[in-house]
């Protein structure tokens, strides 16, 4: 299986993934895409010898189709069978996740169906709850939805602060995005569920 993975800034996610892929595992990273040219993953991505490819979503202002149209070619050519998104911040039309539906998975830092959107750690910390974590979902049209494919769970600490809490989810995403990865290039949606 080939895999492509969307990136938007550091691409911490995408190296974990990236890494995953060796040996036996019935995946390999086919490129790494970008709607910012000065995202730190694509260095990265680079490094690891995968190839990399930048669609700046700017120029296209609010006209989100013409930047979809454009945003498709380079997971075409590079003839991706699973699309990844791992911290890619642009909000993506059903048109564009129809032509992915059942393969395109993303990584959202919150115990979804909780706290959809943005500034997750802020909202679970503001809501005094016990615990939080990360989840793996196929991309559907609507945002942050779609079956869940794996989920971390992790305690809130007293003193935790949104940096703290995100730092630490992050670890999680760090192990919960590849364990998915794995199961899902397989054909095995049983959901991954840590901590
Ligand atoms: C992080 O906040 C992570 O929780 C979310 O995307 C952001 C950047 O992740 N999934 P990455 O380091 O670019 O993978």
């Amino acid at each position: 299986k080939r895999v492509a993975i969307l990136i938007s800034g550091g691409g911490s996610n995408m190296v974990s993934l990236v890494e995953s892929m060796t040996g036996d595992h019935p995946a390999r990273p086919c490129l790494v895409l970008s709607n910012d040219a000065n995202a730190g993953g694509l260095k990265k991505a680079a490094a690891a010898g995968v190839p990399t490819a930048v669609v700046d979503h700017r120029p296209f202002k609010g006209d989100r189709a013409a930047f979809e149209a454009e945003l498709v070619k380079p997971i075409l050519d590079a003839g991706a069978d699973i699309v990844c998104l791992a911290g890619f911040m642009r909000v993506l039309t059903g048109g564009f996740v129809s032509q992915f539906q059942g393969r395109m998975l993303n990584i959202h830092p919150s115990l979804l169906p909780k706290y959809k959107g943005l500034n997750t750690h802020a909202r679970a910390l503001e809501a005094g709850d016990a615990e939080h974590g990360c989840t793996v979902h196929e991309v559907t049209p609507a945002l942050d939805d779609g079956p869940i494919l794996g989920q971390a769970r992790i305690p809130v600490l007293a003193d935790d602060t949104p940096d703290t809490l995100a730092a630490r989810v992050l670890g999680y995403e760090h192990r919960l995005y590849p364990a998915v990865l794995r199961r899902f290039a397989m054909g095995d949606k049983t959901p991954v569920l840590l901590g």
